[in-house]
């Protein structure tokens, strides 16, 4: 059976980083609510509690029953799961006015205990917390200490239960890796049978008896938790897979016949529809960003839709859709920050069921899935990109003229940025969340070329940092590549006279202009 860690999710933002380490520990791990601990224990070999925007003292505070796990597994408590823990079982917490935010260090622990097995004295640890634990409970006793907090860490001597006030997810504690693998691989004894491999060779069996010898459609988008699946899928059940990749004319230069190239090299069953005349017809005069967008997603549905029909006998469909886009995280109001996105409007009459079985990877997961399949590096490093595409990155109306302008700008940043070499050998593309080249055809804008006065377009170019696209920075890219792209682009782009770089972080902006 295979061994899972329950990370119970009280809302804070590192729950998803806490997942990701764990998973990083060749641990399988679900991430669920706070109130959902589960009745079937089948596999369980630990308990994460994690923080949460709140104050164990709010009345909207996030309350669990721990008698449901203490006792029964060993379990840790992280931040608010530790105030939480020291609260219910006759502890204190109080806003004693020394918030901690930052960095801080152990100055004192226990080396004797396992959470801390290994450890080097005074290491750094990240602390962001505005109440503090004041007493523990009673059958407890301290295990680690900073300078300005006493219970930083602790652990009971009844049940296997321990609890720190730190971060030990976060990469600014230093040893915190070290200890999320005492806890889960000494304490909680994994196996550490969760890997890319083992993903591949038990999805296969799985899909081949879920699917049998039934038919399946998958849309295409060209992106890398679409391309896994299908790769996936095709080990699976092979010919029965077919996928769909739709070409809406508003895809990067080259980009449907190259992509088309890489699945077709991979054995993949696909049909390439070119659709643009469709889109560019439906949007033409079209400025309001939110309508280009609904007539797209419209659009899009329509010719999907038409082409999956024509497989009559299809019992499945299946999605790319991965673990962050199920994980409902809770926000302080409560509010579902991300929800599960999905292909709008499927053809009802055709009853397809759903098959998602990337749904338990996150990113850096599917992307090693990739490689375990034998993907190209190109495919499985790509850049995330819009649904709609560059009509999400031209202001204003949308034309084949201006799609061609954009792509030919567009084409020599993504290129240069993969030919570019940082000091350490590695390219600048891979320290790059996500890039791309916006046209900012409402404007225009005075220039000189040679003898003649110009007045064309400028593009924006963008480029950020990120996790998880739902916080953003814009990335710190070198000055000679950025003076090699721009002089580039306007040398040879017919139609742009001027190249900026968009400093923007989100929030408050967004990573798409529209
Ligand atoms: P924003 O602009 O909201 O983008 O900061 C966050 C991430 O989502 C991508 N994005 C989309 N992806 N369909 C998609 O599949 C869309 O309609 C869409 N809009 C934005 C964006 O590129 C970034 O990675």
């Amino acid at each position: 059976m295979q061994q899972k860690i329950i990370i119970l999710d009280f809302g804070s933002q590192t729950t998803q980083l806490i997942g990701r380490r764990v998973r990083e520990l060749d641990t399988f791990c679900e991430i669920l609510p706070y109130n959902k601990f589960p009745k079937d224990d089948s596999g369980i070999i630990g308990v994460i509690l994690s923080g949460s925007p709140y104050s164990v003292h709010d009345p909207e505070a996030f309350k669990v029953d721990l008698s449901q796990f203490v006792g029964k597994y060993p379990v840790l408590g992280i931040c608010y799961g530790a105030q939480f823990i020291s609260y219910a079982n006759g502890g204190k917490v109080e806003q004693t006015g020394t918030r901690e935010y930052g960095r801080a260090n152990l100055r004192q622990f226990d080396k004797d205990n396992p959470l801390f097995k290994g450890f080097t004295p005074d290491s750094q640890v990240w602390m962001s917390h505005g109440d503090t634990i004041t007493a523990i409970p009673s059958d407890c006793h301290v295990i680690a200490s900073t300078d300005d907090v006493r219970f930083a860490a602790y652990a009971s001597t009844k049940h296997p239960l321990w609890a720190v006030q730190f971060h030990p997810e976060v990469f600014h504690t230093a040893q915190g890796t070290l200890l999320l693998k005492n806890f889960v691989v000494d304490i909680c004894k994994s196996r550490q049978e969760w890997s890319a491999a083992s993903f591949v060779d038990s999805t296969v069996a799985e899909l081949k008896a879920q699917l049998g010898n039934d038919r399946v459609i998958l849309g295409l988008s060209g992106g890398v938790d679409s391309s896994v699946c299908a790769t996936l899928l095709n080990r699976a059940i092979g010919k029965n897979l077919t996928c769909i990749f739709v070409d809406h004319g508003m895809l990067r230069k080259n980009e449907f016949r190259k992509v088309m190239d890489a699945y077709q090299g991979l054995g993949l069953n696909v049909v390439g529809v070119d659709a643009s005349e469709k889109f560019f017809r439906d949007l033409e005069g079209v400025t309001d960003p939110e309508k280009k967008r609904k007539i797209i997603g419209r659009d899009f549905v329509e010719v999907f839709n038409a082409e999956a029909k024509k497989i009559t006998d299809a019992k499945w469909l299946a999605q790319g859709t991965i673990y962050p886009d199920r994980i409902e995280s809770l926000s302080i109001t409560g509010m579902t920050i991300k929800s599960h996105h999905n292909v709008g409007g499927l053809p009802k009459e055709m009853k397809l069921q759903l098959c998602e079985p990337l749904q338990w990877l996150f990113k850096d997961e599917v992307r090693r899935v990739g490689y375990q399949l034998g993907m190209p590096e190109r495919l499985i490093k790509r850049h995330p990109f819009p649904g709609p595409g560059l009509a999400v990155r031209i202001l204003g109306d949308i034309t084949r003229e201006k799609v061609r302008i954009l792509q030919d700008a567009d084409d020599i940043y993504i290129e240069n940025m993969h030919n570019y070499t940082m000091p350490d050998g590695t390219r600048l593309y891979d320290h790059v969340w996500q890039a791309g080249t916006v046209l900012l055809s409402t404007i225009r804008s005075v220039g000189v070329m040679g003898d003649e006065r110009t007045y064309e377009h400028p593009v924006a170019l963008r480029a950020v940092t990120s996790q998880d696209a739902m916080t953003a920075d814009w990335a710190h890219l070198p000055y000679d590549f950025m003076a090699k792209v721009s002089n580039e682009i306007i040398n040879k782009v017919k139609g742009v006279n001027r190249v900026c770089y968009d400093i923007s972080s989100k929030p408050p902006s967004t990573i798409e202009w529209e």
